[in-house]
């Protein structure tokens, strides 16, 4: 591959994160409006839409992005720790995408038992791997 399609891989690796990030940033924030309204409401019924539009229209094809463009740039850092490490933290926002998937099921089957301080806690997980990620693959400590 050369040099100059390597960093259009990369440009894209990039964006289709900062898209992945803001869907893994904004559906808890929307979980925690949806934990403090009640079932018969209106602004119940339309977080739901929210919520599957920001999941199937922003979110489900940013994490198949992210991980399409970071397998074609990945073979020359396969190896190094800092590739490793940052891959168990890419794990972990995986996990966070797979329990916003079963939370907005929940909700949308009105059948939610989480309060809205549980979402504001959740919303912080994120926040935290991303800075680790982000020193990790800039700083890529060996
Ligand atoms: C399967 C998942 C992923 C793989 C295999 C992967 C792999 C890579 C590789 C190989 C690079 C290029 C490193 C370089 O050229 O310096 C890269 C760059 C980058 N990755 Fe990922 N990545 C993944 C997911 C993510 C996620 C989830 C984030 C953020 C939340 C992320 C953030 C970044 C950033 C910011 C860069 C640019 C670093 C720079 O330009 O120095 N990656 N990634």
């Amino acid at each position: 591959m050369t040099d100059d399609t390597y960093l259009w891989w990369k440009i894209a690796h990039i964006i289709s994160m900062v898209t992945w990030m803001a869907g893994l940033f904004y559906m808890p924030r929307l979980f925690v409006y949806h934990a403090l309204s009640v079932p018969s409401s209106t602004e119940y019924q339309l977080l739901k839409v929210m919520e599957r539009r920001l999941l199937f229209g922003i979110m489900h094809p940013s994490i198949i992005m992210v991980f399409i463009t970071g397998m074609v740039i990945l073979p020359p850092w396969i190896e190094q720790i800092w590739m490793i490490a940052k891959l168990c933290l890419v794990g972990l926002l995986v996990i966070c995408h797979l329990l916003c998937m079963h939370w907005r099921i929940a909700f949308v089957h009105d059948r939610n038992t989480h309060s809205h301080i549980f979402y504001r806690v959740v919303n912080e997980i994120p926040t935290v791997a991303l800075i680790g990620i982000v020193i990790l693959v800039v700083q890529k400590p060996s």
